[in-house]
């Protein structure tokens, strides 16, 4: 029986190549997809989520579009200066893929959400991999909701590594009042994959070229997609890493099939939501010195072979 999953999103190129990685994987069943302000303004999100579902013809897969700004941060949608989101050459505002031929739905992503585990007699996996204002904002309306999700794994967070500032993750940063609330709701399972683990799963230029070789829509859209990044990654990273670059978003899909993907450490995070310096940081107590209750499965590690296959194996479908 596939297990199911609802994605939330903020469409950019590691996000794409996450809805492809559902989409496609048998074990895998993509309930629909939910878009959330990110990397780009929210439109753009859903719009480039519905040219990844169209370019792998998995039209059918229901897209919702969801909050346009965090919940109490007033400087988003994602800030233009690119000084201040490093994500902007990353992703850029448009996938590099036919313009979507599908529409979003009308239902917009919190309702859709709250109205979908409110009436699930089914366990329907949550994979946040953007800011985390949807998923706040549904468990505001509907406490009960954490009951319903049997499991949630988000992209974000950093023990020791920060992108959007040197101490704070891009989806953690971007609301992180958001991410403090969905942290501390008592979600029966969450596990939060932070860059100190998607940073230790690279992909490379020459799988890029593996993963075009394949022929397939999936293959070739991943590997533009992920040649992208890694254009965008080495423009400021060191001569070590050069020539790849993590894929965050995909890893926790693949997390969801095969668990020995990611390292996980049972630890108890909170997030800063105040502080010019240091807000949107994770505080991660992997030394267990905070007295505080574990609240979440932390990947400290990752398994870059391990998950490097599931790629190739998956889009090549
Ligand atoms: O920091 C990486 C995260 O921020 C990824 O989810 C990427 O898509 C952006 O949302
Ligand atoms: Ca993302």
């Amino acid at each position: 029986m596939a297990r199911k999953l609802i994605l939330d999103c903020d469409t950019g190129t590691d996000d794409a190549v996450a809805i492809m990685l559902a989409a496609l994987h048998p074990e895998l069943d993509l309930v629909a997809v939910t878009t959330v302000n990110g990397n780009v303004e929210v439109q753009y999100c859903t719009d480039n989520t519905l040219r990844v579902l169209d370019h792998i013809g998995r039209s059918e897969v229901p897209v919702h579009e969801g909050l346009r700004r965090p919940l109490v941060r007033p400087d988003f949608p994602v800030p233009r200066n690119a000084a201040v989101n490093p994500n902007s050459n990353i992703h850029g505002r448009e996938l590099p893929l036919p313009p979507a031929t599908s529409r979003k739905q009308g239902q917009g992503a919190v309702e859709f959400l709250v109205e979908t585990y409110r009436s699930t007699t089914e366990e329907i996996a949550l994979v946040p991999v953007g800011p985390l204002s949807n998923i706040a904002a549904a468990i505001a309306i509907e406490p009960r909701m954490v009951d319903a999700v049997p499991e949630v794994v988000i992209m974000g967070g950093g023990n020791v590594k920060g992108n959007a500032t040197p101490s704070a993750e891009f989806n953690i940063w971007a609301d992180p009042e958001a991410a403090a609330a969905v942290l501390a709701a008592g979600f029966r399972r969450i596990t939060l994959v932070p860059l100190d683990a998607t940073h230790q799963a690279l992909v490379s230029r020459e799988q890029c070229r593996a993963l075009a070789a394949l022929g397939t829509p999936a293959g070739e859209a991943a590997a533009a997609l992920i040649d992208r990044r890694i254009t965008g990654y080495d423009a400021t990273q060191p001569m070590a890493v050069r020539e790849s670059a993590p894929v965050h978003d995909a890893l926790c899909v693949a997390y969801l099939v095969q668990r020995e993907v990611l390292d996980v450490h049972r630890l108890h995070v909170d997030v800063e939501t105040a502080g010019a310096l240091t807000v949107g940081r994770t505080v991660i107590d992997a030394y267990f010195r905070g007295g505080k209750e574990p609240n979440c499965d932390v990947a400290l590690g990752a398994d870059a072979a391990v998950f490097g296959d599931f790629l190739l194996r998956t889009l090549a479908r």
